[in-house]
């Protein structure tokens, strides 16, 4: 059976990167020797314009049947002030197909770490994970209103969210260094105090395991001034979205960084963490290797193919090392050239 995948290129940057990683799959899958069926749905922005909604049914039900997910981005300045937005469509994807577990790894090759806009010293060795709850917290909280004179939002989380996503940040920590730091504001947010019980009580399946807690502010702090202290790090979906993209700028740039999101069972969705960025759309100057970053971690863990991943994954930091990058790397490479390239190399 051919894998099923379903590509949403989205607004802004999306389609660019996403079309230039889609021909890279296809040279792939030449190469190696595997058979897939791609569909490609409107998402997002463009989904409202063509489609009165920013996740339209046939788009859901082609994802619900799907193996994974290779999503570009959402969102920007047309959409704004609209009703609908198109973030909406993407938050509702994620809760659809329940995927609470969101990967994001930062790391800093020896041959990279000249990228970083912080020391060299401080950042060479970094490999992290941070492991980002994504249907909780204070997205989905429900009551949620705004006026013109106040506002509301609720954090909440059920003790049963906080254990799954607890399994897996252990689980991936017994894999690597057996480092898990668990991330909260627990001197202040009862859905914190109930996050850190529950993340000590689960700790005692993992012994193993080394936990240490952090309160969100001090995370910040001690990410940017020793990143390298850290191996995996679980947290709630707020502090999630705001520390990987502060992680991000470690290796250089936010679009570098890749991710996965899954759920207990069914599709797996793949996207960079990085938005639309409307401000360098249809430039052709959208750094790609976050989107192929996350390309490489779509053939892992939902195609089966290591071999493939691993000689894009080599052939990424190659080309990083070699100064193939975009502007945001100080590169002088367009989007367009970097694909060429890499696909010249495989
Ligand atoms: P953004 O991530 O789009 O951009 C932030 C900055 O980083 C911009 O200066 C941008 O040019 C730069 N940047 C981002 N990706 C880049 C890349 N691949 N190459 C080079 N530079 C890159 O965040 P924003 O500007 O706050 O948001 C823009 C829109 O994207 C908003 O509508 C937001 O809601 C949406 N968004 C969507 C997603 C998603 O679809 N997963 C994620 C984040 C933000
Ligand atoms: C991300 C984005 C999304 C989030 C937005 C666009 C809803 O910032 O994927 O990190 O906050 O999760
Ligand atoms: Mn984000």
């Amino acid at each position: 059976m051919p894998y099923q995948i379903v590509a949403l290129p989205g607004d802004g940057i999306g389609p660019e990167i996403v079309n230039g990683t889609l021909e890279i799959l296809e040279k792939l899958s030449n190469s190696y020797n595997f058979d897939y069926q791609l569909e490609i749905h409107d998402f997002g922005g463009i989904a409202i314009d063509n489609h009165g909604s920013p996740l339209p049914d046939n788009t859901l039900s082609a994802c619900e049947r799907a193996d994974a997910i290779l999503l570009g981005a959402v969102g920007g300045p047309k959409w704004a002030d609209s009703k609908l937005r198109p973030e909406q469509g993407l938050l509702s994807l994620r809760k659809s197909l329940e995927l609470f577990a969101n990967i994001r790894p930062t790391k800093v090759t020896k041959s990279t770490s000249h990228l970083s806009p912080i020391k060299e010293s401080r950042v060479t060795g970094t490999d992290l994970i941070i492991v980002r709850e994504l249907t909780g917290g204070i997205y989905f909280g429900e009551p949620k209103r705004w006026d013109e004179t106040s506002a509301l939002d609720s954090l909440t989380y059920q003790r049963s969210e906080i254990e799954r996503i607890a399994r897996i940040a252990f689980e991936l920590a017994q894999k690597r260094t057996k480092k898990l730091t668990s991330v909260d504001k627990e001197n202040v947010l009862s859905s914190s105090k109930l996050w850190r019980s529950v993340i000590n009580d689960i700790a005692s399946d993992y012994p193993d395991v080394e936990v240490n807690h952090l309160l969100v502010d001090a995370c910040a702090m001690h990410l940017i001034t020793n990143p390298a202290q850290f191996d995996v790090i679980v947290t709630e979906n707020l502090f999630g979205d705001i520390l990987s993209d502060e992680a991000s700028v470690i290796p250089g740039s936010l679009g570098l960084s890749p991710s996965a999101s899954f759920s207990s069972q069914g599709p797996r969705l793949y996207e960079p963490i990085h938005g639309s960025a409307p401000d360098i759309a249809n430039q052709d100057i959208a750094n790609p290797y976050g989107m192929l970053l996350s390309l490489v971690m779509c053939l892992r863990e939902s195609l089966d193919q290591s071999h493939a991943a691993e000689q894009l994954e080599t052939i990424i930091y190659q080309c990083i090392e070699q100064g193939y990058t975009t502007k945001d790397l100080n590169g002088a490479y367009r989007t367009s050239e970097i694909f060429k390239i890499i696909k010249d190399k495989l």
